[in-house]
């Protein structure tokens, strides 16, 4: 089941920038691409935690801001020879709002 939330305009996030959304399972961080794609991923770098948000965003990768850890906005997986991933959360854009699935984030599941 999904649980749709608005959780702010498409435009309050600028191209290539993220803003942070703190849920009670932590902090989610949502990305804007060149392409206007959006994704959700956990703010924290499963590296050192390091804060994913205030990462570089290119094509639909975000880099670390800490250590340069690569990881995949959509699947959330580190890319070449790191290994680790983080949660993804389901989000759209719907006539300019973004919409994230609070769902799984009430009920505490990750996946
Ligand atoms: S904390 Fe992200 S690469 Fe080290």
């Amino acid at each position: 089941m999904t649980d749709w939330t608005d959780i702010g305009a498409l435009s309050d996030i600028p191209e290539r920038g993220a803003r942070v959304v703190k849920t009670h399972m932590g902090c989610v961080a949502v990305f804007r691409t060149v392409d206007d794609e959006v994704f959700a991923i956990d703010d924290a770098c499963p590296h050192k935690g390091g804060p994913l948000s205030e990462g570089i965003v290119h094509g639909r990768s975000v880099t670390c801001p800490l250590h340069n850890m690569v990881l995949r906005l959509d699947t959330g997986q580190a890319q070449g020879a790191d290994e680790g991933s983080v949660n993804t959360y389901a989000i759209r854009v719907e006539s300019g709002r973004i919409m994230l699935d609070t769902a799984r984030l009430r009920r505490g599941q990750v996946a």
